[in-house]
């Protein structure tokens, strides 16, 4: 066993499952969880301490934890955040710990801007069961006849899905559908669009530099106190992102084999076609095997991406990251 490996399998009992905090800095602070992230608001000073967990969501629900990846998810973010800065603002302030962003608070758009490239999923939603059902139109876009899963599409695309209220499940529409729902500004709309697609260029000119493919993605993005459009949240993690193995994606499309990912199918498949789950209901208890091998792609996706060995923080998350913050 590799010295990573061994680190992985003493955090299966010690993953940084919730936080426990009502005060930061001695203050008081709002608080909302989202199924990954735990977030204290700051309205004073108008910023976000956004706790990443090592929640694993898949189908719309929580279900269980993942060695390191709350890390993983923080490190690729601020590795991105930092690359993309000049293509978009965004809400990155500080990171006082592995696990933790101080991002400045922001209004969210009501709108995940969506880019794809390739014509996959395996929702009910998705772009690829659509086609397979003979729509030709996604979300306005008209897609040619006769392509097959996983093909590149003629150019990326933007399919925006507006945000559902929590629990519920996010519906794909075009720019005139959304307009038409008089939730968002048309300019702020086109702005946030054009800002996704120059994201989404150099996230696939970078990550096909270092083998990969970037298939699709989302974006949030919000208004700051200065009305400035920026990205929140997350950028270019294998949790908001589809990435692939550049090297032998074609041969097997060729041989109608699905790609080699690095994102979150591994574990979706393993739902859908092992623990027959796809959501409804109670969702079932990942063994630890399955746990460990979504740990070493989440790690693979930081290393392969940014190029740098990961280094796992073994310290106790909870009093570590208290500790780092003042949290009590
Ligand atoms: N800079 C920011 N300003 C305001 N809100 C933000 C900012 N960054 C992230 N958020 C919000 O914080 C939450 C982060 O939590 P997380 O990513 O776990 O949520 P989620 O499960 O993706 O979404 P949901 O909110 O539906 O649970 C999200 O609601 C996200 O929109
Ligand atoms: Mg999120």
């Amino acid at each position: 066993m590799t010295d990573l490996d061994t680190a992985l399998r003493a955090q299966l009992r010690a993953t940084l499952d919730a936080t426990p905090w009502t005060a930061i800095g001695g203050k008081k602070l709002e608080r909302y969880d989202g199924k990954v992230r735990d977030c204290y608001i700051d309205r004073e000073r108008g910023e976000r301490i956004i706790v990443v967990t090592d929640r694993l969501s898949a189908f719309d629900a929580v279900v269980g934890t993942i060695p390191s990846k709350g890390q993983v998810l923080n490190q690729l973010a601020t590795f991105w955040f930092e690359k993309t800065a000049a293509i978009a603002p965004n809400h990155m302030l500080r990171v006082p710990d592995p696990n933790v962003m101080i991002a400045r608070e922001c209004a969210p758009l009501p709108v995940e801007l969506v880019m794809r490239a390739y014509l996959t999923g395996v929702t009910s939603t998705s772009i690829w069961k659509a086609y397979e059902k003979g729509d030709r139109t996604f979300c306005g876009h008209r897609l040619p006849d006769g392509m097959r899963k996983n093909q590149r599409l003629p150019a990326p695309i933007l399919t925006p899905s507006t945000k559902a209220a929590k629990g519920d499940h996010d519906v794909s529409v075009s720019r005139d559908e959304l307009l038409a729902m008089g939730r968002i500004d048309p300019a702020v709309f086109d702005r946030a669009a054009a800002l996704a697609a120059a994201l989404f260029a150099e996230g696939q000119r970078h990550a096909a530099s270092r083998g990969l493919i970037l298939a699709d993605t989302k974006y949030e993005m919000g208004l700051s106190k200065d009305g400035a459009i920026t990205v929140i949240d997350e950028i270019h993690t294998p949790d908001s992102s589809r990435y692939w193995y550049a090297d032998d994606y074609e041969a097997r499309l060729e041989r109608g084999e699905e790609p080699r990912s690095l994102d979150k199918e591994y574990v979706r498949r393993w739902l859908a076609n092992d623990a027959k789950w796809t959501g409804d209901g109670k969702p079932p208890v990942m063994p630890d095997e399955i746990r460990l091998e979504a740990a070493r792609r989440y790690i693979a996706s930081y290393e392969l991406v940014t190029g740098r060995a990961f280094v796992p923080d073994t310290r106790e998350p909870v009093a570590r990251i208290a500790a780092a913050l003042g949290a009590s």
